[in-house]
Order: C-alpha cells, then sequence, then structure tokens
C-alpha cells in the first residue's frame, strides 16, 4: 500500500530522532532521501543507517540550519537538482527549549524556538510548496506536537511554536488541496529521542531515566512511543495511501491527549 518506488522526499532534523526514523521508513518503501540537517556528523550517521538497512537506498545529504531563508532555498535547490522533483516533505527540524515559567521564559530564548519550530516550517513550505504547486502534486508532514495542541506547562516557546506550526498546516492545507496537495501534521507525545532526554535531564538531571518511568507511568500505554512507530505514521501521511487526508493534526500519543 505505501510505495515510494521513483519518489524523492526531503526530511529535514533528518540527522536523529523522528527524521532519522520516518526517513528509515521511506527508504524500505523504495523513496530516494534528501536528508537536512544542521549536524553534519548525524547526517553522516543517518545516511550509513539507512544503507546498512536498505542497500540500495539513494540517500543525499545536505547541512542546512532551517532558521536560514536561504540555507532552506538551497536545501530545495539541490533536490531538485538532484531528483528533479519532491514528491514528499517532512518538516521536522525542531528544538525543546529551555524549560521555565513564563515571567522567566527568556525572549531570546522564546525567539530561538519559534525561529526553529516555526518559522523553519514556514520557509521549509513556501519553498517547496512553490514546486509542488506547478508539480501538481505532493505531500507535506509538518512536526507539531502534543504541545501544539494542549497545554504543557514551563515551555511557552515550545507550546506557542508548536500551536504555530498546527495553524499554519490548516490554512495551508485548504490553500492547496486544490492543487493536489496535501499538508498534514502530527502530534507526538513523548516518543524516547535524544531532544526528550534532554527534556528529562532538564527536570531530573542523572535521575533522568527514573523520571521518565514516572512521567510515562500517566500514559494510557504506560510508555514512550518508538521512533519507528512515528516514522511509519509519516511515510503512511506522505504516500499515496493516505491522498485524502489533508488540513489535519494526528496524535501519536498512546492517546495521552485525550485522557482527563
Ligand atoms: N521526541 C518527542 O517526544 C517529540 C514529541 C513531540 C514533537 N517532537 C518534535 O519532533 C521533531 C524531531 O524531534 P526529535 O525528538 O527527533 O529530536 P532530535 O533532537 O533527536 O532531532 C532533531 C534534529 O533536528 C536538528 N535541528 C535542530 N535545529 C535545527 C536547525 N535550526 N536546522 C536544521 N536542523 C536542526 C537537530 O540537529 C537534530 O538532528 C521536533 O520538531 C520536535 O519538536 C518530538
Amino acid at each position: 500500500m505505501i510505495d515510494f518506488n521513483g519518489k524523492a522526499v526531503i526530511v529535514t532534523g533528518g540527522g536523529s530522532g523522528l527524521g532519522r526514523a520516518a526517513a528509515l521508513s521511506v527508504a524500505k518503501a523504495g523513496g530516494d532521501l534528501v536528508l537536512v540537517d544542521m549536524n553534519k556528523d548525524s547526517l553522516e550517521e543517518s545516511k550509513k543507517e539507512i544503507q546498512d538497512a536498505v542497500s540500495d537506498a539513494k540517500v543525499e545529504v545536505f547541512e542546512a540550519n532551517v532558521t536560514d531563508e536561504e540555507q532552506v532555498k538551497k536545501y530545495v535547490q539541490f533536490t531538485m537538482d538532484k531528483f528533479g522533483k519532491i514528491d514528499g516533505f517532512f518538516n521536522n527540524a525542531g528544538i525543546e527549549g529551555k524549560q521555565n515559567l513564563t515571567e522567566e521564559y527568556g525572549s531570546d530564548e522564546f525567539s530561538k524556538v519559534v525561529a526553529v519550530n516555526l518559522n523553519g516550517v514556514f520557509f521549509g513550505m513556501k519553498h517547496v510548496l512553490k514546486i509542488m504547486k506547478e508539480q501538481g502534486n505532493g505531500s507535506i508532514v509538518n512536526t507539531a506536537s502534543v504541545g501544539g495542541i494542549r497545554g504543557v506547562g514551563n515551555q511557552s516557546g515550545y507550546a506557542a511554536s508548536k500551536h504555530g506550526v498546527a495553524g499554519l498546516t490548516k490554512n495551508s492545507g485548504i490553500e492547496y488541496g486544490q492543487y493536489g496537495i496535501s499538508i498534514n501534521a502530527i502530534a507526538p507525545g513523548a516518543i524516547m529521542t535524544a531532544m526528550v532526554e534532554g527534556s528529562l535531564r532538564q527536570m531530573a538531571g542523572e535521575d533522568w531515566e527514573a523520571a521518565g518511568k514516572e512521567f510515562v507511568s500517566v500514559n494510557p500505554m504506560k510508555r514512550f512511543g518508538k521512533p519507528e512507530e512515528v516514522g511509519n505514521l509519516v511515510a503512511f501521511l506522505l504516500s499515496d495511501a493516505a491522498k485524502f487526508i489533508n488540513a489535519t493534526v494526528v496524535p501519536i500519543d498512546g492517546g495521552q491527549s485525550n485522557k482527563y
């Protein structure tokens, strides 16, 4: 059902966590990839991991900071030069930022988190959509968060930016459906990646693993999500199998965001 043969997919934040897992899911279904990240070493690690799993996978890497619109233009052009089209776009690079009460959050920190999580997603959509509109097809998945549909606490920049991603997704989805383009967002709960480890370390220092167990004890499934579970959802939403799903935000959180 999910077939990416002959399709080209860009993944930002492709050097780690959810980006790497989604890229692997796409490669397993036959897709060609451009992985974008600001961390060159982790990009090479992702490429190796994917090609170890799928020996004939075509994987290109591009080092870029998604907060810089010129660099965004460059990764889009790089993809066009390599593959001549963009079928799928996982617009995913993001940071959590420091945790603090709103009054102590810090204006610079707020701007930094919004610059990556929201501006970076907007720049990516702006430049990829121009091409997809000309093609008359394409699928985009933006990474929001449960923090983009619910308040979390101590995360002003993160919650504001991720609610912004959800809004941007709905707005652009209704604009571009008529051009054969679907635009959705995912709202992951706690998925065990470097970001979540960092978040738990902020809360509990060296006791972060115990804090993690307590954190997931209130999840209906009593566990963290796995990156590959998110990767599979992203591959589905980017595939033709999901073509009539548009302008929506899909939670992947074990049910936590619906719990009273
Ligand atoms: N892991 C979770 O539980 C969870 C939950 C909800 C949402 N998310 C979101 O999922 C996305 C991926 O998170 P993850 O858990 O895989 O984290 P991660 O830290 O493992 O991966 C994020 C990647 O993005 C890259 N990146 C960060 N800033 C960048 C920039 N300015 N330009 C280019 N690349 C940049 C990092 O180098 C890293 O490789 C983020 O948007 C995050 O907010 C994660």
